[in-house]
């Protein structure tokens, strides 16, 4: 699997600490190829129509997926794996303690709820940007999102 080197160490160093709490989250899908976010935009497409793939999916060639920094995660809960887009929107409980842990580890939640209109994306309580712990707690305490810390928008 390719994620980048620090991005995985630190990544694993918070699945087990969730894993302590009772809370088993494993990668899904991690650094992807150009050729390969144009696949899932495809499927995406095909299954959801375009203007929910627009909210989800990044057009390839623009997807953080793309510099092995980006994860997405699924859930196994009572043994069953969640990784559909709805089904884990739905689980706010399992992800808000999931979230509040993230900064520790030098990730941050990217396409929050409310910055839709400043991330260009839905809400997507799955996707973490590793941005190492200075910057992570500098965002998260500020309830900003990356672009915002960049001072794009
Ligand atoms: N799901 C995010 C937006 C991506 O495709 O990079
Ligand atoms: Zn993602």
């Amino acid at each position: 699997r390719l994620v980048e080197r620090v991005t995985l160490k630190f990544f694993e160093a918070l699945r087990e600490k969730l894993l302590e709490e009772g809370i088993q989250i494993e990668l899904d899908s991690t650094y992807r190829s150009v050729e390969r976010q144009a696949e899932i935009w495809d499927e995406f497409e095909k299954k959801y129509g375009r203007e929910y793939c627009e909210k989800y999916v990044a057009v390839p060639g623009y997807s953080e997926h793309h510099t092995g920094l980006a994860v997405d995660i699924l859930l196994i809960k009572d043994g069953r794996v969640i990784d559909d887009n709805d089904e884990m929107i739905a689980e706010r409980e399992i992800f808000a303690k999931i979230h509040s842990k993230l900064a520790d580890y030098g990730f941050i939640l990217r396409y929050m709820e409310g910055k839709e209109d400043i991330t260009g994306y839905s809400y997507e309580p799955w996707h973490f940007r590793y941005v190492g712990h200075e910057a992570a707690k500098e965002i998260t305490k500020k309830n900003i999102v990356l672009e915002e810390y960049w001072g794009a928008k």
